[in-house]
């Protein structure tokens, strides 16, 4: 069997799979299903002082092509989830408790705080270090936050305000820290460097961007007004490109993969992109906690497969592959065909095309090869597999 272990500072992780927090690991019977589903760790649902983030908005729930769950399609998980429900000082008396449980298990607990000033950063930071956490989680990047505080992504933006928030968390605490990173309107690397200067041990690129739905008969937000948080597995190439961007910039630290991961190949290629960990949040929502157990068979056998012993074989072997724009060769000639047995004769591919190289022929859709620029679009396009596409 390959070895999956991975170290995140001094912490022995024994896979690189961690729980996000989220819906998955809120409130104990999900604690308990994180215990259980060989993850090496899970984070706790963020706690926070501020009472209006502890009370949850209902409805708050919204799935966009909820019927592509199963169908290896995209759907958009929309919520307006706070966070963490119980009073801090109550919830680490509990986490005290099954921090023991997860030890026998070898799973360990990071907690996620959000404070929204100095002093409600620092009291969270001593609550949790003596009360059982292994490691700690700012959480820079929740969309559910009025502007001006000191907390989510209205600090999680601003390199510097992140850079203090590591800063005064470091000296209260030896746990190691890892920052959260938002994902829209900032640079994440940038962001990530900061907080890696100010202590941060690992961080985790990125958390899930801000959205609105809004009904048009109602003109106004659905729910109850308001944006909310807004993600999905269509996030993994946002998240490969900075996995990669965040290797380039060699930032001295692990980096956690993060938003997007709906499949094992999701984990294999965040680790090719050089993550040395990764978070998953709506693949447990969607599929159970259960699909942890199936992603780690799979990537056993991709790893036996490639002949791969351990992570550290093919973790960031992707990196050096990715090219410059200016190096991607613009001079090979393709062209397409279609197989008139396939064609359904739509002409989504005719109306698509830029260089009206495909027109109808005796009621047959054809490719005029000395037209054809090789593009692809039209195989790209085509929902029967009639296009075909070749090296001229
Ligand atoms: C309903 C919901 C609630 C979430 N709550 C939290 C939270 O309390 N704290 C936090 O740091 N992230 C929270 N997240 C963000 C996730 O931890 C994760 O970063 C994000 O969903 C991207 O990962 P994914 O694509 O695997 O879902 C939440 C996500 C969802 C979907």
């Amino acid at each position: 069997m390959p070895d999956l272990k991975i170290k995140i500072k001094d912490v022995l992780l024994k896979n690189p799979i961690i729980i996000a927090s989220g819906t998955p690991t809120y409130g104990l019977s999900m604690v308990k299903k994180c215990i259980r589903s060989e993850a090496a760790a899970f984070v706790t649902k963020t706690l926070c002082y501020t009472e209006w983030l502890q009370k949850q908005p209902r409805p708050r729930w919204h799935i966009e092509h909820p019927g592509a769950i199963d169908n290896g399609g995209y759907f958009s998980l929309y919520s307006t989830e706070r966070l963490n429900p119980t009073p801090p000082d109550e919830y680490v008396q509990k986490m005290k408790e099954y921090a023991k449980e997860a030890h026998d298990f070898d799973v360990k607990v990071i907690a996620s705080i959000a404070g929204t000033d100095p002093g409600t950063w620092s009291k969270l930071t001593d609550l949790v270090t003596e009360n059982g956490a292994d490691m700690i989680e700012l959480n820079l990047q929740c969309p559910h936050v009025e502007k001006g505080q000191l907390t989510g992504m209205v600090a999680g933006r601003d390199p510097e305000l992140c850079y203090s928030i590591l800063q005064l968390v470091r000296k209260r605490t030896s746990l190691p820290i890892i920052g959260k990173v938002v994902g829209e309107g900032t640079d994440p690397i940038q962001i990530a460097r900061r907080m890696i200067a100010g202590g941060a041990d690992a961080v985790v690129i990125t958390g899930r961007f801000q959205g609105l739905y809004l009904n048009i008969e109602t003109e106004k937000p659905i729910h109850w007004g308001g944006m909310g948080g807004y993600g999905g597995f269509w996030q993994a190439p946002i998240t490969r490109k900075w996995l990669v961007r965040a290797a380039e910039a060699d930032l001295g630290a692990p980096v956690i993969g993060g938003a997007g991961i709906g499949a094992f190949e999701d984990v294999v290629s965040y680790l090719l992109c050089g993550a040395a960990a990764v978070q998953t949040c709506s693949a447990a929502i969607v599929y159970g906690h259960k699909i942890i157990k199936r992603w780690l068979r799979q990537i056993s056998g991709w790893m036996e497969a490639k002949g791969y012993d351990s992570i550290a074989d093919f973790s960031g072997r992707s990196v050096s592959k990715i090219i410059a724009p200016s190096q991607i060769p613009g001079d090979v000639p393709y062209v397409a065909r279609i197989d008139q047995n396939a064609c359904q004769k739509c002409l989504r591919c005719l109306e698509a095309c830029p260089y009206a190289a495909i027109s109808v022929v005796e009621k047959k859709l054809v490719v005029d090869p000395e037209k054809c620029d090789g593009c692809r679009l039209c195989v790209a396009l085509c929902q029967q597999g009639a296009a075909e596409f070749f090296q001229k």
